[in-house]
């Protein structure tokens, strides 16, 4: 006899990464959970296959992860695997970003990501396992020009999940780390927020045209969707998948080489 399916609950997928993780799960026979803000106004792939769970998820409304998860419980009385997926960045110099603009990226890519973690916690104890994956990235290792505030968000994901790990560990529940590198989706055109002072991005003109030019290109999304299902079935305690040729080179020149010498690498390779 089959087992029955398991149960995945990802957020952000109305496109890019979270949807064709929401894709992946769905053809090897899960049960998705398919959270979004907009459900009922984005028409995706999602919506053309037939995916019978789709559901309204703001990672800044407690209210919607609220009744997420209820959904998920009342329908299939266990949550498997939570994928922590939603996010955008923030781009362009520290000093151009608005108070609000900083307070947004941090209430996202953390605040919201810490809220789902923080209210999904008590069913997983209960159930007595699951797995928890937050999709980091390459800039949650390593910092690029022009993404300090994204960044920041990233290293603050890393940490959070790298010390998680221990305390839940006694529950048989999971935390894992996808770092992707540069991914061909959606994000460097609508999850972009340019810092929106005028007067600083004049004044950083130099350094904002430079970077501009190394802009383009990526993996595969369905590359980054296959890591995190095999994160989600793997047995083990490994914590981080590194997902895509750049984001392997890069780790492995941050360990490599010298602090000083790295920098100078990154500065030349991603300002022309
Ligand atoms: N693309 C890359 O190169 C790359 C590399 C490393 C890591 N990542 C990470 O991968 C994740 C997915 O990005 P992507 O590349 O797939 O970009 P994307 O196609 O632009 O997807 C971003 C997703 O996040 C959702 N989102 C944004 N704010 C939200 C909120 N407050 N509540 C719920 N959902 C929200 C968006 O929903 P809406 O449709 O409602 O806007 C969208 O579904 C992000 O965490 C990103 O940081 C991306």
């Amino acid at each position: 006899m089959n087992p029955s399916p398991k149960t995945v609950l990802i957020t952000g997928s109305s496109s890019g990464i979270g949807l064709e993780t929401a894709l992946y799960f769905y053809e090897k026979g899960w049960h998705v959970v398919a959270a979004m803000r907009s459900p009922e106004k984005r028409r995706t792939r999602l919506h053309e296959k037939g995916l019978p769970d789709l559901v309204h998820l703001d990672v800044t409304d407690t209210e919607s992860i609220r009744a997420a998860l209820e959904y998920t419980l009342d329908k299939y009385h266990r949550l498997d695997v939570l994928v922590n997926n939603a996010g955008y960045a923030v781009y362009g110099p520290f000093e151009s970003a608005s108070a609000q603009q900083v307070q947004r990226q941090f209430d996202t890519n953390v605040f919201g990501l810490m809220e789902v973690c923080r209210q999904a916690l008590p069913y997983l104890r209960r159930q007595q396992g699951g797995t928890i994956i937050n999709v980091a990235s390459m800039g949650g290792r390593v910092g690029f020009p022009l993404y300090s505030l994204y960044n920041s968000t990233k290293w603050a994901v890393e940490g959070f999940s790298e010390a998680l790990q221990y305390e839940l560990s006694g529950f048989n529940i999971k935390v894992r780390l996808i770092e992707p590198g540069v991914i061909s989706t959606d994000f460097y055109e609508r999850s972009i927020d340019q810092g929106e002072n005028a007067e600083a991005n004049r004044v950083y003109a130099e350094i904002i045209q430079r970077a501009r030019k190394q802009m383009g290109g990526g993996a595969s999304p369905r590359l980054v969707a296959a890591c995190i299902y095999r994160a989600a079935v793997e047995r083990g305690d490994r914590l981080r998948y590194i997902v895509g040729g750049d984001a392997l080179q890069v780790s492995w020149l941050r360990r490599l080489l010298p602090e000083g010498l790295f920098y100078r690498l990154l500065k030349k390779v991603t300002l022309a």
